[in-house]
């Protein structure tokens, strides 16, 4: 049976923008300190058992909610839920840049994949969610938009390239530009000594 598909489906006539998702947390201070770190979120109030961050316009992108009474999960790795948001970075410099930044701080990433509509690796934060950060492709949404709806490429292979992102900053540092580098990367010129047999979430604790 073939995987390639693109169904139709209906949608809203009048479609409300996707705002923010609030996260349950018994690591309130934690969290906050390290999407800041990790993408520049602030929270617009910080109390004992919440905190609302932005890094934009709006007054939250990302919520955290610690009530009395909530307990970790079990087996986060293999349950149905969230498994990562995503943050985009303008170019590819930024985005390597961030990658750099948060590694010399010892936080790495633990999937490095060129999806084709967007280069991203993606992190854990301390409760174990996953955080994508990512680069588009083609610089702009209307053409990746385009080509995740129509190029047998993506249809065929959803999951995309693994990359070893050290290589792309050598390859960065040899004067390639983020077009070759593209290139190279799908052509798997970049790829890992150790490619993850899945993209579960690791499990932290
Ligand atoms: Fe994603």
């Amino acid at each position: 049976m073939s995987t390639v598909t693109n169904r139709a489906t209906s949608r809203p006539i009048v479609a409300p923008k996707l705002h923010h998702t609030t996260f349950t947390t018994l690591r309130l201070d934690e969290m906050v300190a390290w999407y800041e770190n990790a993408v520049g979120l602030y929270p617009a109030f910080h109390g004992d058992q919440a905190a609302w961050l932005t890094n934009d316009e709006a007054n939250h992108r990302i919520a955290f909610l610690s009530p009395p009474g909530l307990k970790h999960p079990v087996d986060k790795s293999h349950s149905t839920g969230v498994h990562h948001t995503a943050f985009e970075y303008n170019t590819f410099d930024q985005w390597l840049d961030n990658y750099i930044r948060l590694r010399d701080q010892g936080i790495l990433p633990f999937l490095w994949l060129d999806h084709g509509i967007t280069m991203s690796v993606y992190y854990q934060d301390p409760d174990g969610n996953g955080v994508e950060i990512q680069v588009d492709c083609f610089g702009n949404w209307e053409d990746s938009k385009q080509w995740i709806s129509s190029a047998l490429e993506f249809a065929e292979n959803p999951i995309g390239s693994w990359f070893d992102p050290e290589k792309l900053v050598q390859a960065r540092a040899e004067g390639l530009d983020f077009a070759e580098i593209h290139r190279r990367t799908r052509a798997g010129e970049y790829t890992p000594e150790n490619i993850p047999t899945d993209i579960f979430l690791p499990e932290l604790y």
